[in-house]
This record gives structure tokens, C-alpha cells and sequence, in this order.
């Protein structure tokens, strides 16, 4: 059994529709289950839960081998203290692997080998656990560009994300 959190976001739905196709095992976890969308007549085990409750995430973690850890910046927590959450639960739980989506960081950084410094804290208590792990370092995807939708509408010019910065290198 897989734990995918951030199911119903851009990144953690495709990861669930891809396991699903290939016929994984799949727990999906949301705050708010109507939410979730996966394909037709994939079985999934969807449960309610929040980083921010911990006694939610025992019931996301419980029985479970593997998780897709996806923390995001929002209105409640740090990036931060989600990824330790999630972590000590998985580890009292008797999670095998746990694979955190990170991010490369910048240039600005004057180390592109480091990942951003919202996800430092989580890749180094994962690496510090104990458990198997991998973290994963995308740097900026397509899709961040829809944010650009209403200006190019309104002819507007659309802004650099970046600023006088330049890309992080893409690691292959
Ligand atoms: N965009 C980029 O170019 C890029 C590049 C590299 C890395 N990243 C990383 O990608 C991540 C963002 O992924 P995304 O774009 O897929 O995010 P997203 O579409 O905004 O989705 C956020 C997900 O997080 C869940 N979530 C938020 N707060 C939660 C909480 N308190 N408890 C449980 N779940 C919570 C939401 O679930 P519910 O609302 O359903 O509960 C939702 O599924 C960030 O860590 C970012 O650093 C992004």
C-alpha cells in the first residue's frame, strides 16, 4: 500500500493516476474527499486527513509501506513541520520508504546542488530517520505558466517568475 498525500493537487494527482493505471495499491490523502478525482474503477483507499491534526495522520499512515510525501506552502503550517509529521509518524508506524517531493534550489542560493530552503529542514530528517528514502528535486514545471492566463487575456504583459535570476539547472 502506497500513501500519496497531496492527492488533490497538481502534482500528487497525476502520481496517483499513474500508480493507478499500473494497478497499485493506493491509499489518497485529502482534506476534503469529495475533492479527489481518480479513474474509473481504480480502487483507492481515500482518507481524511490533515498534517496539521497528528492523530490523522496515524489513521493515513497505519498499514501503509510506502509514502509520496507532498508538503505545500498554504494558509496553516511550515513545509517544514508537515514533513516532521509526517515523518515521525511514519516511524513509529513502520513505514518502509518514504519519497519527498523537494524542490532544486536556486541560483540565488549560489549552490544548485542544494534543494530549495523551504525543503531543507524535511529532506534532512528524512535522511536523518532511518527509514529508506529518496527526495526528488524538480525545478520550475510547465504549468506554473497557467498563472499567466488572465494577463496574456487582458493583454497585459506577463511577469518574470524569476526576476533578474536565472533557471536552476535541471539535473537530467
Ligand atoms: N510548481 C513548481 O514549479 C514546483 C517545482 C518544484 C517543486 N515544487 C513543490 O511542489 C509542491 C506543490 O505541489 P502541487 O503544485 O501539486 O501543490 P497543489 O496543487 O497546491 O496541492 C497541494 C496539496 O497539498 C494538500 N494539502 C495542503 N495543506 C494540507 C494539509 N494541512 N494537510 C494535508 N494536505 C494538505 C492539498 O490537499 P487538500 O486541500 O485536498 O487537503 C493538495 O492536495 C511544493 O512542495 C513545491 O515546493 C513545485
Amino acid at each position: 500500500m502506497i500513501l500519496i498525500t497531496g492527492a488533490t493537487g497538481t502534482i500528487g494527482g497525476e502520481v496517483l493516476r499513474l500508480l493507478a493505471v499500473r494497478g497499485a495499491r493506493i491509499r489518497a490523502m485529502t482534506r476534503e474527499p469529495a475533492r479527489l478525482r481518480f479513474p474509473d474503477g481504480a480502487l483507492i483507499d481515500v482518507v481524511q486527513a490533515d498534517f496539521e491534526r497528528a492523530e490523522s495522520l496515524h489513521s493515513a499512515v497505519a498499514g501503509v509501506d510506502s509514502v509520496f510525501l507532498l508538503t505545500a506552502p498554504g494558509t496553516t503550517g511550515s513545509v517544514a513541520e508537515h514533513d516532521l509529521a509526517l515523518i515521525q509518524t511514519a516511524r513509529a508506524q513502520g513505514v518502509r520508504k518514504v519519497v519527498k517531493l523537494s524542490a532544486i534550489g536556486g541560483k540565488a542560493d549560489h549552490a544548485d546542488d542544494l534543494p530549495s530552503p523551504r525543503h531543507r529542514a524535511g529532506e534532512q530528517a528524512l535522511a536523518a530517520s532511518g527509514l529508506t528514502w529518496s527526495t526528488l528535486r524538480p525545478s520550475s514545471f510547465a504549468s506554473n505558466t497557467l498563472s499567466w492566463a488572465d494577463a496574456i487575456r487582458a493583454g497585459d504583459p506577463v511577469p518574470n517568475m524569476t526576476g533578474t535570476g536565472a533557471r536552476p539547472r535541471d539535473n537530467g
